[in-house]
């Protein structure tokens, strides 16, 4: 898939709560088709500190109002100084970029479990499977209800269920201690969100033989193959997550 270069439009920054936002952008030209669990290489202008640029999920794509979205956790510097764009503004990317999430066989019933940040790339990932004819579960875990973000537009997927650390919605706890694990089975996983989380559902499918994909947001330098600071440790050797990854099947992974 060539990858482009492009400066983007903000038509609207929406803050969720302290720490997230949504950029939605909108292409000068056509935008290029993308897969789910694609990332882009967003530069971060007026800030020195930041010359590489941040990786982030694409988060939701409308074809046909050539536009885009990204879900972004304000983590330092760069993600700070990209709060704070405003509609006008342009955003230069690099994209699409990575792998992405391989598709389900017909019938198999579908979990797309996340957390955090890690939700990002789950939305656009879920409206690819819907409109292919399939009828994903979800599954969120946030640590309270401040930090629930985006639910309302998962729920337009089919059922979610959800998990807060504390208890204050849903259930209490982490998504791999959430009944729907024990009272549905599950034959493909597709997950996104903090190492831990990422690992306990690498655990959970092993142990029940699922098929299971992660997509990993190891720390990147240079995002297409040239710094290799983005290396991750698999059955079949040392393999970059922005050009092999970032979606791995679990058993790939020496987890
Ligand atoms: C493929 C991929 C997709 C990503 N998608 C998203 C997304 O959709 N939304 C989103 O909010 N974030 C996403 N991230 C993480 C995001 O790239 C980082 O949070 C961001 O680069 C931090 O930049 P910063 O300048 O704000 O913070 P820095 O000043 O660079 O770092 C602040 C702190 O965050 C830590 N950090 C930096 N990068 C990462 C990382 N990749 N993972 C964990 N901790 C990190 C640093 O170690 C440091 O402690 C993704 C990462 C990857 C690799
Ligand atoms: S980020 Fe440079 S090789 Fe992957």
């Amino acid at each position: 898939m060539t990858k482009r270069i492009e400066s983007l439009n903000i038509v609207e920054n929406k803050r969720l709560n302290k720490d997230f936002f949504v950029l939605e952008l909108s292409g000068k030209v056509k935008i290029p088709e993308m897969r789910p669990g694609q990332f882009v290489q967003v530069k971060v202008d007026g800030s020195p500190e930041t010359f590489l640029r941040r990786p982030i999920s694409v988060h939701d794509v409308n074809y046909g109002q050539n536009s885009m979205k990204l879900l972004i956790q304000i983590a330092g510097k760069g993600t700070e100084t990209l709060s704070r764009l405003m509609p006008g503004d342009d955003l230069n990317i690099i994209y699409p970029l990575g792998n992405s999430f391989s598709m389900p066989q017909a019938d198999q019933n579908i979990l797309i479990a996340g957390g955090g940040c890690g939700i990002a790339p789950l939305l656009f990932l879920g409206k690819y499977l819907l409109s292919a004819g399939f009828h994903p579960d979800v599954l969120l875990g946030f640590r309270n209800t401040e930090r629930i973000i985006e639910f309302n537009e998962y729920k337009d997927l089919g059922r979610v269920f959800l998990t807060t650390e504390d208890g204050s919605q849903g259930e209490k706890g982490f998504i791999t201690s959430h009944s729907i694990l024990s009272s549905e089975k599950y034959d493909r996983i597709y997950c996104c969100g903090p190492d831990q989380m990422m690992k306990a559902i690498a655990d959970y499918s092993r142990k029940f033989n699922i098929e299971c994909e992660v997509s990993l947001e190891n720390l990147m330098g240079c995002g297409i193959g040239a710094c290799l600071c983005c290396v991750v440790d698999t059955v079949k050797g040392n393999l970059c997550t922005c050009i092999d990854g970032p979606v791995f099947n679990t058993k790939d992974l020496k987890w």
